[in-house]
């Protein structure tokens, strides 16, 4: 009886979900080169479980923080000490969370209703699966699903692949979501697989790109902490694996691409949200995409979206060394964030990783550079930090929207730039 009672109470604690109630973000804004070193400092004091949304990096960029209730008045009186200023950007996380848990379920319910995909909420991995087969019935001759393996959780993990025709045209990959609390980034995935879908042979550019070219798109990069996502932590960044010899659980998947494997900018600790994990490649969802990108061998431009920031990046961030594409690969950025801009004027920064915004090794579009795909960025999508990760849904459509002009800029560019 008691042993039944007890095992009810475990079941009910490792399902409960996180809760977040008055725990703040923090802006901090930094004046001095010292600034920087103490908050270093503070980024090691685990005791205060803080998780930095934007790291101290350089006296130009925005660090912010995510910091628990039960440590708010001690990291304050941390940051008074030391005469740095901040503001509070997010007052009550759980607050913000709260609201986009009761919008959601006001969504689905209506779209069950409606039987309609509603492109400016966010959704949860079932139904984002079961739209990618309403996408293939509705497009056939255009779209297919593809199974390219199984998460750690055992997941499916789709691609879809828009073509027509052909073997092994030269290709362009697309990857949402490898950070799962990132919720813009899958979201403006399912915008852009239906906007592809819809604007073929309507829209006379795509058409022709898609007469050479395939596009591939993996919408849900990190199934597993996608699903945790919404059902246990909704600032879940890593994958689920489990950890030798820690009870910390997930590798970083962004810094697990054999490029600079486990060098600056990665973390060896299994409890960090940057840790590189146990060797390269060893997240089978990152193993996953490495394999159908080498087999296919006909990639030629490698995109991967991440938010928030609004930058637009290139190779490397494992080093500050210019890679040697590197005029053309700015230009090309420059020339496609000036189309983004022109939509709403939302502003982007343009650069390589480690000089835009610090050096990271392991990551994804690294890897893809040095295995010969020149066109490779990654996208930090909105916001620069006034909901962060939480992203107000109705911002969804207009971010997808601008996105698309950028993406559509860098795909001509790569159809008109063979190689
Ligand atoms: C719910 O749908 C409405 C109407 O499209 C949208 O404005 C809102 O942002 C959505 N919310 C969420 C959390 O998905
Ligand atoms: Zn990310």
């Amino acid at each position: 009886m008691r042993g039944l009672w007890l095992l009810l109470v475990w079941v009910g604690v490792s399902q409960a979900e996180r809760v977040f109630t008055g725990d703040q973000v923090l802006r901090v804004n930094v004046q001095t080169e010292k600034h920087i070193h103490i908050l270093k400092e503070l980024e090691t004091k685990e005791e205060w479980e803080l998780d930095f949304w934007l790291h101290p990096v350089s006296m130009e960029l925005p660090i912010d923080i995510h910091v628990p209730y039960s440590s708010l008045a001690s990291v304050k009186e941390y940051l008074h000490q030391h005469d740095i200023l901040f503001s509070v950007m997010i007052n009550n996380l759980q607050e913000l969370l709260d609201e986009e848990k009761a919008e959601m379920s006001e969504n689905e319910t209506r779209e069950r209703g409606t039987r309609s995909f509603n492109f400016g909420a966010y959704h949860r991995l079932e139904t984002i699966y079961s739209w990618m087969d309403t996408l293939v019935a509705q497009y056939p001759n255009l779209v297919t699903k593809q199974e390219i393996g199984r998460s750690y959780e055992n997941r499916p993990m789709y691609v879809l692949k828009f073509s027509t025709g052909g073997n092994k045209r030269p290709a362009i990959w697309m990857d949402t979501g490898i950070h799962s609390r990132e919720w813009v980034s899958q979201a403006t995935g399912v915008w852009t697989a239906n906007k592809i879908a819809t604007d073929y042979g309507k829209d006379a550019s795509l058409t022709s790109l898609l007469k050479t070219m395939d596009i591939y798109m993996l919408l849900l990069a990190n199934p597993d902490g996608y699903a945790y996502t919404h059902s246990n932590d909704r600032m879940w960044r890593k994958t689920r694996s489990r950890n030798v010899g820690s009870t910390c659980r997930g590798v970083d998947p962004n810094r697990n691409w054999d490029a600079g494997f486990a060098g600056p900018g990665a973390s060896r600790n299994p409890c960090s949200e940057s840790y590189h994990g146990p060797s390269a490649h060893s997240e089978v969802e990152v193993k996953n995409v490495v394999n159908l990108i080498k087999s296919h061998g006909n990639f030629k431009s490698f995109i991967s979206v991440h938010a928030y920031s609004q930058l637009l990046m290139y190779p490397y961030g494992y080093s500050c060394r210019n890679v040697p594409h590197m005029s053309e690969l700015d230009a090309v950025g420059r020339a496609a964030v000036q189309k983004l801009t022109s939509l709403y004027g939302t502003r982007y920064r343009v650069g390589s990783i480690c000089k835009v915004i610090y050096q990271a090794s392991g990551g994804s579009i690294d890897w893809s550079y040095n295995l010969g795909i020149k066109y490779s960025y990654a996208f930090e999508l909105r916001d620069t930090g006034r909901y962060g990760f939480i992203l107000p849904a109705n911002q969804i459509i207009p971010t997808a929207t601008e996105t698309w002009l950028a993406l559509k800029h860098i795909m001509e560019y790569v159809r008109d730039h063979p190689y």
